[in-house]
């Protein structure tokens, strides 16, 4: 059964509900907080059991209350926001995730909450909101198609509290916006999760298809080798399974502003090819379509976030496998671009089949922008962890904006230079490049190959071979898939102008 969000704004001592959660600063209780009116309720209670326990406050700190029928609601949860002056919109997530663990432990099924951080007007109610919803949402994640959860969450409902009736409209978009962004992030999350064996570039095609209020397109193998794509075909060659080149479309109801192209790595497994991984290194490389998976999910919401540009998204679907007629270190194919290019690792395959979608998506869709987000070095880990994915491009303004927007989503980004003189690392003596640098820097010479693909179009590239996939849970993440990028890019399209 699926969790509901909705607006609550009667009386928050009359409303009845499993848990009602409000929230307080380091310190102390304000006295206009909801906190404060609960605490009058309960004679003093709130404030004499805060101080026995030493709850203080601290972000991320939760205290639950048994009300004893002294309040229409069963439970009160006191949620810590922290310092005033270190709240962002992460403390709010984090503490969302911490109300649903909360609600989960104590089986509640309904639950209202305060929207935290919409007091302090620091930042906008509406985002605080989504926030909110994001938090929950996310941290109820599961994935369950091989194996059922032990203890499922009782939760259905979760109500936003605003007694101010000026807000209503503001939050309930804020809350929808946070509905359908976790929405999204979960379907990445659940495409990256779904194992090679059942998520193949048919099967991601087949998901896009489904996606509504866009159009999609399908590419089989004889289109893709009509419009000569032989850089990102080199890489299906020692495949079993066909590949499928995934080009969806969403066009605004008025005007479009900008026109902006977003491609994702989608090798559904990387073996490494004939240049096989090593086995530890090959677990988890059905994350290798995690920037696909980004892109086939925002594309699955995009409709109900109502940008106001045209947006294509892109993704060159194939696996990377070893076998007879797979490509060779040493081989030398053509890009769509006409370049050719001398392959010597095959295990360097993103950036192959990145170099036709980049080339096609700036030649034929003409757009403004093109944003491409690629699990694409292991270089990007040694460089910045599992939490930071690296930026580069050719467009400062364009890596600043997405910057800004991954602040917001708290899902980092550090620029990387696209320094020239490296691109010597990529001159082969056969062809034009080869898809290999030497032995340093390795996320930006694949940064720098990928450049040679994308002519004179304002581009950005993300590394998110890091934070794609995570090992130590996050509070609102589960180990496996992330589904990182689709909040961002989301926001980054909000406030393009
Ligand atoms: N998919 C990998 C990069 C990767 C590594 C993603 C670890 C997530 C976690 C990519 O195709 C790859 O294998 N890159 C090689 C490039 C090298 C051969 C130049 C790498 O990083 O080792
Ligand atoms: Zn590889
Ligand atoms: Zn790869």
């Amino acid at each position: 059964m699926s969790l509901k969000f909705a607006i609550e704004s009667r009386n928050l001592t009359t409303i009845k509900t499993d848990l009602l959660v409000v929230n307080m600063h380091d310190g102390k209780v304000d006295a206009h907080s909801f906190a404060n009116q609960i605490d009058k309720k309960l004679s003093g209670e709130l404030k004499k059991l805060l101080k026995r326990e030493k709850f203080d406050g601290k972000a991320g700190q939760i205290k639950l209350i048994n009300t004893h029928g002294k309040l229409s609601a069963e439970n009160v949860a006191v949620l810590g926001l922290g310092d005033r002056k270190k709240f962002d919109l992460e403390v709010v997530r984090k503490g969302a995730a911490k109300v649903f663990q909360l609600a989960k432990e104590i089986h509640a099924q309904n639950i209202v909450t305060a929207v935290h951080g919409g007091h302090l007007n620091v930042v906008n109610k509406g985002d605080c909101a989504q926030a909110v919803v994001e938090g929950i949402k996310l941290a109820a994640y599961e994935f369950t198609l091989y194996k059922k959860p032990k203890n499922k969450s009782a939760l259905r409902l979760v109500s936003l509290l605003c007694p101010d009736k000026n807000k209503v409209k503001e939050v309930q978009a804020g809350m929808k916006r946070g509905e359908a962004l976790a929405e999204g992030t979960s379907l990445a999350r659940d495409l990256v999760n779904t194992p090679a064996c059942d998520m193949q570039a048919e099967n991601l095609a087949a998901v896009a298809k489904k996606n509504k209020g866009i159009k999609t397109r399908i590419y089989s193998k004889a289109e893709i080798k009509k419009m000569k794509m032989g850089s990102y075909l080199s890489v299906n060659q020692g495949s079993d399974a066909p590949p499928a080149f995934i080009e969806m479309h969403y066009k605004p109801k008025t005007k479009p502003k900008k026109t902006v192209a977003i491609i994702g790595k989608g090798v559904m497994f990387d073996s490494g090819g004939l240049s096989l991984k090593p086995p530890k290194f090959m677990e988890t490389m059905k994350d290798d379509m995690a920037g696909g998976a980004a892109t086939v999910a925002l594309m699955s919401i995009i409709a109900k976030l109502a940008p106001k540009h045209e947006v294509w998204g892109l993704v060159a679907a194939t696996d990377n496998m070893p076998d007879a007629k797979a490509t060779k270190p040493g081989d030398v194919v053509t890009a769509m671009n006409g370049k050719t290019i001398e392959i010597l690792n095959t295990d360097a395959e993103g950036r192959l089949t990145m170099a036709d979608a980049l080339h096609y998506a700036c030649t034929r869709k003409k757009p403004d922008y093109v944003i491409d987000m690629a699990t694409l070095t292991g270089a990007c880990l040694v460089a910045l962890g599992q939490r930071i994915a690296a930026i580069m491009g050719n467009d400062d303004d364009l890596i600043q904006s997405l910057i800004a927007a991954a602040k917001k989503t708290h899902e980092p980004l550090w620029q990387l230079p696209l320094h020239e003189e490296y691109k010597k690392d990529l001159q082969s003596t056969v062809a034009d490049i080869k898809n290999i640098g030497g032995p340093y820097g390795g996320t930006i010479t694949a940064g720098l190959f990928l450049q040679e693909f994308v002519s004179n179009t304002k581009w950005a590239h993300i590394d998110i071979a890091g934070p794609s996939w995570t090992e130590a849970p996050y509070p609102y993440e589960k180990k496996g898939g992330t589904g990182v990028m689709v909040r961002t890019l989301a926001e980054f399209l909000k406030e393009l102008s």
